[in-house]
């Protein structure tokens, strides 16, 4: 590719999660979106709705042809000259590190919330990586169809629990079977939930605020408080700040309902022309900045996905693309090991996968293939220039359990195995400070149980976990640390890099050791 066509497609590039709690709609604007940029061809395809299960779809033929679920990893369309990837976060019961690390290979984040619900657990544990990441943030206030609550106390609590900044870019003219439509204060129009003469959207009169000509809703009172609403809204409220918006510390808030798509299209739209391009990374070998656009490939792996199917027991790596071009076939380096490997054996979340279009560039995702050459986090780079991407960070564990194999002849596979899973970034493996004894430590449930599925299908170890239950995990210094201050409440174990920790039974026990040992500091990663 020359370095025009290079850049171009890199600006072009969109690369972005949803974070939500589970039900408030991320699967549901996730599916208009893809209608949106051609993928599937009917809303209904990615979720049977009614049972719970999927439906034998478009969304099926493209699992099968890609032989990867994409259900749970990446989705690329064309929208309006935009290339954009959607990568999932998974949640519910699929909760898992991976979720987190997904976070680290974005450019913005699209948070979804029930505007009946509002902020929940979830989107806070999510939000904070995205801010800690100082990434765009992009909210939309979903199932506008249905009664929820005022607009103004959604944002107000979004501004206190998330501390960010919010910026209506639209305002809902009713709700629920009273919704009327979106004052659209960005566009400068108004977007009606049922359309008028065959019309959706009504221009505002830039001077007045008010509709131009013919607007059925004029003498609707509702309306009427919508344009009272926003005038204060403009003089009040939180100016628009393009500069905060690129560091995460503003949120423009779009109103909508996915379940109708109503609003989905404005908002993708202005999203797109909001979000940034894919932006230079540092090179922690030299702290130069890799620009996106650098002709070499670069990359580094956010997530490893192991196949169930223990008939096939490949793995996926999925690698985020920082700079250049990825080439099926081409030679690249290993930063971990300086090893050099040719990647054949790819897989690419392509737009449109039956063209076999195989150009992937900063940006995109790439999955490739692995033998067990890669761990999370790990840098790959072709050209003579040595790189490493920024490490992933650590996440703080919130569940845990003691692991011991069954059978205690077979402590070699056992080892291996947990050695082997505990580098990919599977699970955590801390001790117990004084027995000595494994625990392990995830941020989902579902990471035990993958782990438990692995090493008796991989390593032929099986082996016997202990439930410990969730537990509020915290580092203490080691110059302050007696281990008398241990007890059935508090666990004290040490981490990988063999510092301590505690293991509090509940943020009641935290509280009850923080007021007993007030000078002992604890520490919590993300
Ligand atoms: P998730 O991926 O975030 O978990 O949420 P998902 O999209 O699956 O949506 C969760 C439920 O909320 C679904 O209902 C979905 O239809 C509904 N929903 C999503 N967006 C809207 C919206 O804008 N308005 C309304 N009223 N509902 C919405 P479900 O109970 O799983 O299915 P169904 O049987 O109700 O269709």
């Amino acid at each position: 590719m020359k370095p025009t066509e290079l850049k171009d497609a890199v600006d072009k590039r969109r690369t972005f999660a949803i974070i939500s709690h589970p039900d408030a709609g991320k699967t549901t604007i996730t599916e208009q979106m893809l209608l949106y940029g051609g993928v599937i061809r009917e809303a209904g395809t990615v979720k049977g709705k009614k049972s719970g299960h999927f439906a034998k779809s478009d969304w099926m033929e493209i699992e099968k042809k890609r032989g990867i679920s994409v259900t749970s990893s990446v989705m690329q369309f064309d929208f309006e000259g935009k290339r954009v990837n959607i990568l999932d976060t998974p949640g519910h019961e699929d909760f898992s590190e991976d979720t987190y690390r997904t976070l680290m290979a974005v450019d913005a984040a699209v948070m979804v919330i029930d505007s009946a619900k509002g902020i929940e657990e979830q989107t806070k544990k999510l939000f904070k990586v995205c801010k800690m990441r100082g990434i765009p943030i992009f909210t939309f206030m979903n199932k506008l169809d249905r009664d929820g609550r005022e607009p103004l106390d959604l944002i107000t609590e979004l501004e206190e629990l998330l501390n960010i900044e919010g910026y209506p870019m639209n305002w809902p003219i009713g709700m629920g079977k009273g919704l009327k439509g979106l004052y659209d204060i960005a566009n400068q129009r108004v977007e009606l939930y049922h359309p008028y003469n065959g019309k959706t959207y009504l221009p505002l009169n830039p001077e007045t605020g008010e509709v131009e000509g013919d607007n059925p809703l004029a003498d609707d009172s509702i309306y009427q408080q919508t344009l009272d609403d926003v005038q204060l809204l403009m003089e009040a409220g939180n100016k628009f700040d393009p500069e905060k918006i690129a560091h995460g510390d503003q949120t423009p808030i779009f109103f909508g309902s996915a379940l109708t798509n109503f609003g989905v299209k404005t908002f993708l739209q202005s999203f797109l022309k909001m979000a940034p391009a894919p932006e230079a990374h540092k090179n922690e070998v030299d702290d130069h900045e890799i620009e996106p656009t650098n002709p070499e490939f670069s990359g580094f792996v956010f997530k490893i996905q192991a196949n169930m199917n223990p008939n096939h027991r490949d793995r996926i790596a999925f690698v985020r693309i920082c700079s250049g071009e990825f080439d099926k076939g081409m030679d690249v380096t290993l930063h971990r090991t300086g090893k050099q490997m040719r990647l054949n054996n790819s897989t690419e979340f392509m737009a449109d996968s039956r063209e076999q279009v195989s150009t992937a560039v900063a940006g995109d995702i790439i999955g490739l293939y692995d033998t067990g050459n890669f761990q999370i986090g790990d840098s790959i780079y072709s050209g003579k220039q040595d790189a490493e991407l920024p490490p992933l960070p650590q996440f703080t564990p919130e569940v845990f359990v003691r692991v011991s194999p069954k059978n205690v002849m077979k402590q070699k596979s056992y080892h291996k195995g947990i050695q082997q899973l505990v580098q990919e970034g599977a699970v955590q493996l801390y001790t117990m400070y004084n027995s000595g004894d494994y625990v392990l430590g995830a941020v989902g449930q579902l990471q035990f149980e993958v782990f438990q599925f692995r090493m008796l299908n991989e390593y032929n170890s099986e082996v016997v976990m202990t439930p410990i239950g969730h537990r509020v995990a915290r580092w203490v210094d080691p110059e302050q640390l007696d281990p008398n201050m241990s007890s059935s409440r508090n666990l004290l174990v040490k981490d990988i890099h063999g510092d301590p920790m505690f293991l509090f039974e509940n943020d009641f026990a935290l509280r009850w050791f923080t007021g007993k040992y007030p000078d002992v500091k604890l520490t919590a990663k993300l």
